[in-house]
C-alpha cells in the first residue's frame, strides 16, 4: 500500500465515448479496471452540462465499485440532492463554469459561504467525507477548516503548467508546501490534483503531508499507449 493514495479520474473515458455518441468506451469498465489495477479510489465529475460523466454512469459505478467513489460536484442545491441520494463515500466540492474546458481554479470560499457550510454539514451528516478544491493559499486552508471540511484538495494546475513548460516552479512548490503544512496542522487531510503528469507527481510526492493525488487527463491519455493498468501501476510506484 503506497503512502499517498491514488485517485483515478476517469471522466475522459466518458469524453471519448460521448465524442461519438456510442456506449463505449465504458466508464464503468474503466472504473472496475482501475480498481483491479491498484487505484485507491475512482473520481468522477458530474458536471452541470453532463459533458462527460452522466447520471447513469454515476448510478452504475456507485453500485458496482468496491473501492471508494469520489464524486466531484459544484456547490449547488441540485448537485447536493444528487450526492445525498447516491451517497458516494467521498465528495469533492469544486467550482464550475459552463464555458471552461476544465476546472480552472480553486473554489471561491467566500461566495455563498453559509450555503457552502450548510452543504458540507448535510453531506457529513450522511457520513460522507467532504473535500474542498482550493488554491494553495493559507487563507483558504483556514476558511476550509472553519467550514468544517474533512479534507482540502490543492489545485496543482499552476505548478504543473510551470513544470510542463520547464519554467521555475520553486515559488509555487513553496506555496503548496506551506498550504499542506497548515492543513495538516489544523487536522485537515490534504490532497492534490489537476494537471499532474509522471514528472509533476514525482516532484510533488516529495512534499510531506499530502495523502491523496487525483489524476485524470494525463493518466487516461497515457493509457492509449501503454494501457490503463500499466499507467496506474507506474503512478503508484512514483507516488509511494
Ligand atoms: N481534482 C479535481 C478536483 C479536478 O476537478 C480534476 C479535473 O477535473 C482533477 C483532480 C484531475 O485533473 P486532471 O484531469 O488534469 O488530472
Amino acid at each position: 500500500m503506497s503512502k499517498i493514495r491514488l485517485g483515478v479520474n476517469i471522466d475522459h473515458v466518458a469524453t471519448v465515448r460521448n465524442a461519438r455518441g456510442e456506449n463505449y468506451p465504458s466508464p464503468l469498465r474503466a472504473s472496475l479496471f482501475a480498481q483491479k489495477s491498484g487505484a485507491d479510489s475512482v473520481t468522477i465529475h458530474l458536471r452541470e452540462d453532463r459533458r462527460h460523466i452522466n447520471d447513469s454512469d454515476l448510478k452504475k459505478i456507485r453500485s458496482k465499485l468496491k473501492i471508494p467513489l469520489n464524486l466531484e460536484i459544484a456547490a449547488t442545491d441540485k448537485m447536493l440532492k444528487i450526492a445525498l441520494k447516491s451517497r458516494p463515500p467521498f465528495i469533492c466540492i469544486v467550482p464550475e463554469k459552463r464555458q471552461e474546458i476544465t476546472t480552472e481554479g480553486g473554489l471561491n470560499l467566500n461566495f455563498r459561504k453559509n450555503n457552502l457550510k450548510m452543504m458540507i454539514k448535510k453531506l457529513k451528516q450522511k457520513g460522507l467525507r467532504v473535500s474542498l478544491f482550493i488554491e494553495p493559499n493559507l487563507k483558504d486552508i483556514n476558511t476550509s477548516k472553519k467550514l468544517n471540511a474533512d479534507c482540502v484538495e490543492i489545485h496543482t494546475g499552476k505548478f504543473c503548467n510551470l513544470v510542463n513548460k520547464n519554467k521555475k516552479y520553486s515559488q509555487e512548490i513553496k506555496k503548496i508546501q506551506s498550504a499542506v503544512t497548515l492543513g495538516n496542522k489544523l487536522g485537515l487531510e490534504v490532497h492534490a490534483g489537476h494537471g499532474l503528469t509522471y514528472r509533476s507527481a514525482k516532484i510533488l510526492s516529495k512534499i510531506s503531508g499530502i495523502k491523496e493525488f487525483n489524476i485524470g487527463h494525463f493518466l487516461v491519455g497515457e493509457s492509449i499507449f501503454v494501457g490503463l493498468g500499466k499507467t496506474i501501476k507506474e503512478f503508484k510506484k512514483i507516488i509511494k
